[in-house]
């Protein structure tokens, strides 16, 4: 028996990456998992993905979280095959690279991170407690993704770094909100997460990186999804609000080990 049979679950930006982990996760442990990218390109050949690693029976939909429109549709169409959500886990996120420092970035790309990764981010919860857990019994439990980038900031980052924190704080306010509802709201904040940019990665970067880490290794997406399932699940039924790190203890330290005094 899986932990999330009968469970119905969202994970938005499920077609890469992280995001295919925490689908893989979700359905290996018996639910039924809906997903989004952006682009019906890249949603496709997230579903190919999923199908090769032998995950089954999930529902792809691109969904572009930063329009409204976008969302109701994805959200009509949970409600024709599955009539009812359990579990929302707000994974999709606009990276902000290449914006260059603070001085010289354009806003327009600002408001593009922070479309995507806080506005986009409370719609989708917004839409998933009116349309789903306000309606059903057994209410709803969302997992947000943030980093450890909220509070550790990283160079030329500055619009992605304050959308984190940003979510940090909208998930105590949110958690706080909606709890007398019984509806649970917490977060998983990644530190270094293998993707496909590790494969395109310097070596001796890669070596760097792994050295800044005192259990010298960056997370596996499937790292990731066992905290995230845990938040997700009645296991954590008694927390809310709870922004939990998971960045092989970088944020503990004060200085890497090769630069330690
Ligand atoms: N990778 C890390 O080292 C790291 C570290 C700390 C925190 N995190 C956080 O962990 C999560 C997963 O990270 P990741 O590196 O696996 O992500 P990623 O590779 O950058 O993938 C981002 C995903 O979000 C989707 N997306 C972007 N904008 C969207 C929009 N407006 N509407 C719908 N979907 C959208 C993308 O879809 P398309 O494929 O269609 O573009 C893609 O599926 C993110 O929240 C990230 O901020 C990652």
């Amino acid at each position: 028996m899986g932990r999330f049979d009968g469970k119905v679950v969202l994970v938005t930006g499920g077609n890469r990456n992280t995001g295919l982990a925490l689908v893989e996760k979700f359905a290996r442990e018996g639910a039924r998992v809906f997903m989004c990218g952006m682009s019906e390109a890249s949603t496709a050949k997230g579903a190919e993905m999923l199908s090769m690693r032998g995950v089954e029976g999930v529902v792809s939909q691109p969904c572009d979280i930063s329009d409204a429109a976008q969302v109701a549709a994805l959200f009509d169409t949970i409600e024709r095959e599955a009539g009812r959500l359990d579990i929302l886990v707000n994974n999709a996120a606009n990276q902000g690279l290449g914006h260059g420092g603070p001085l010289e970035m354009d806003a327009a790309k600002f408001h593009e991170v922070f479309n995507t990764n806080v506005i986009g981010g409370f719609q989708v919860t917004q839409m998933a407690c009116n349309r789903f857990f306000m309606k059903q019994e057994t209410r709803g439990s969302v997992v947000f993704l943030s980093s450890n980038t909220a509070k550790r900031a990283i160079r030329h980052r500055t619009a992605y770094c304050a959308s984190k924190g940003a979510i940090n704080s909208m998930v105590r306010a949110l958690a706080l909100d909606l709890a007398p509802l019984g509806i649970r709201v917490n977060c998983c904040a990644p530190g270094y997460i293998n993707t496909e940019r590790w494969d395109v990665l310097d070596p001796a970067k890669a070596a760097r990186r792994r050295l800044n880490c005192p259990l010298r290794k960056e997370a596996s997406g499937m790292d990731i999804a066992n905290v995230v399932a845990f938040l997700a699940s009645d296991d954590s039924a008694n927390m809310t609000g709870e922004i939990v790190t998971c960045d092989a203890g970088c944020s503990c330290q004060h200085m890497p080990e090769d630069v330690d005094v």
